[in-house]
């Protein structure tokens, strides 16, 4: 395959092409390790696989259960109120609602999950984005993000919990704190599709008494099965019920169902399961800090945010690291407020960990030469000042220009 054939093979728009299309590309001849797609490899364990195998003559001749069904399935997976969960094909399904139900403008923080920046956009709903900072390691401050509602009068606060793609966070407490500040919003949204693999807690429990805080949750993160398509959205019980009420019937196909059902079989495993990747970050941060030329950034979340050295190009990186040792990397460039610059790379095993080390040397070559080989790559402490962060110049920065934006 040329290079021009892989280049366009990543062209497209906001999201990297699915592992399908990069395997049926033949960009590679051997077996590709992937770095691009964030998911849970310590679940679900073999015998959940098994029993759908044993299974899948029934749950693929019959309809699935109803959503109150599905929803007491979640309730007794997290220990949430069913009646405060709304079950989704997916948590794009509730994006999707939740941007389609908004009424006025939208603030959420970049470089975040596309369907945040590019839902208002083709739904034409203002969206103003606060940049997330380099040198103040990605983070956000509560102060300023209530600063810069208020500013623009938003009517909706999207907030990502570890952000993707850079892993920053905010506490509990400045949850809290945000959601206390913000009480006339129509919606205080808060995206925890990563959370079980921090030690963060969670905001759900709060919706009872917030009446506009909702939660976003994919589960194909945790279950380690993108494929099936599950998430949920947590909202207090009358919230919830008019969310539910705009769903498709039906809208949770048969495996899912079966998925939620069994899945609390095995409660424990899953837990664990989060304790593992929490080792595998770990192995993958201290091995990627040895990687002279590489800035790597605390993550909470099963991804690390990278940036590469000054003037490297994160595409051609992506397209040789492909086409020369079969791995697969998520260059940042399509995501508004990030650029080529920056990598976000899943957390994988050791294994493979300790195949993409020794690539990343040698094709960041001239910060890994003999001479340079004490100089390793460097982890940012994510210490940070409390100082204002300020988006855009003197008075209330304009509503994004996403065609303008989605390289800066
Ligand atoms: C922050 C965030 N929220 C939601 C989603 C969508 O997940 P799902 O597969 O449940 O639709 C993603 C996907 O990457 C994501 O990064």
């Amino acid at each position: 395959m040329s290079n021009e054939e892989v280049a366009n093979l990543f062209n497209v728009r906001s999201h990297n092409p699915s592992f399908f299309a990069v395997k049926d590309s033949k960009a590679y001849q051997g077996e590709l390790l992937d770095f691009c797609i964030p998911v849970n490899l310590h679940f679900p364990p073999p015998e959940l696989s098994q029993m759908i195998r044993n299974d899948l003559g029934e749950i693929l001749r019959y309809y699935p259960d109803y959503a109150e069904v599905h929803e007491r399935h979640i309730g007794e997976l997290t220990d949430l109120p069913p009646e405060t969960i709304v079950a989704a094909n997916g948590s794009t399904e509730i994006i999707t609602l939740l941007c389609q139900q908004a009424k006025g403008a939208i603030v959420t923080s970049v470089p975040t999950f596309s369907r945040w920046t590019d839902l208002p956009e083709e739904l034409q709903v203002p969206l103003y984005p606060i940049l997330r900072k380099r040198e103040h390691g990605f983070r956000l401050e509560v102060d300023e993000i209530v600063r810069r509602v208020k500013d623009v009068g938003a009517r909706t606060l999207v907030i990502s919990n570890p952000n993707n793609p850079t892993g920053a966070w905010l506490t509990l407490e400045e949850i809290k704190r945000l959601a206390s500040s913000l009480p006339d919003l129509d919606s205080v949204i808060i995206d925890e599709s990563f959370i079980d693999f921090s030690d963060l807690g969670t905001a759900a429990a709060r919706v009872v008494d917030s009446p506009n805080l909702v939660i976003v949750k994919s589960m194909g993160k945790s279950l380690g099965w993108h494929g099936l398509r599950l998430g949920y959205a947590v909202a207090e019980p009358r919230r919830a019920q008019s969310l539910r009420a705009r769903l498709p019937f039906w809208n949770i196909n048969g495996l899912a169902a079966y998925v939620l059902k069994t899945v609390t079989h095995f409660k424990q495993e899953f837990r664990e399961s989060f304790v593992r990747v929490a080792a595998d970050r770990r192995y993958m941060t201290e091995r990627l800090s040895t990687v002279a030329g590489l800035t790597l950034y605390p993550s909470k979340a099963n991804f690390l945010f990278v940036a590469l050295p000054d003037g490297m190009s994160g595409r051609k990186l992506r397209d040789r690291l492909l086409k020369n040792y079969g791995l697969m990397v998520r260059e940042c460039s399509n995501k508004i407020g990030s650029s080529e610059q920056y990598l976000r790379l899943a957390v994988q095993t050791s294994a493979a960990v300790d195949v993409l080390v020794p690539a990343l040397r040698k094709e960041l070559g001239r910060f890994n030469t003999a001479q340079d080989a004490q100089i390793t790559g460097t982890l940012t402490t994510g210490t940070l000042t409390t100082g204002t962060i300020t988006t855009g110049t003197a008075g209330v920065p304009p509503a994004l220009s996403v065609a303008n934006n989605r390289h800066t």
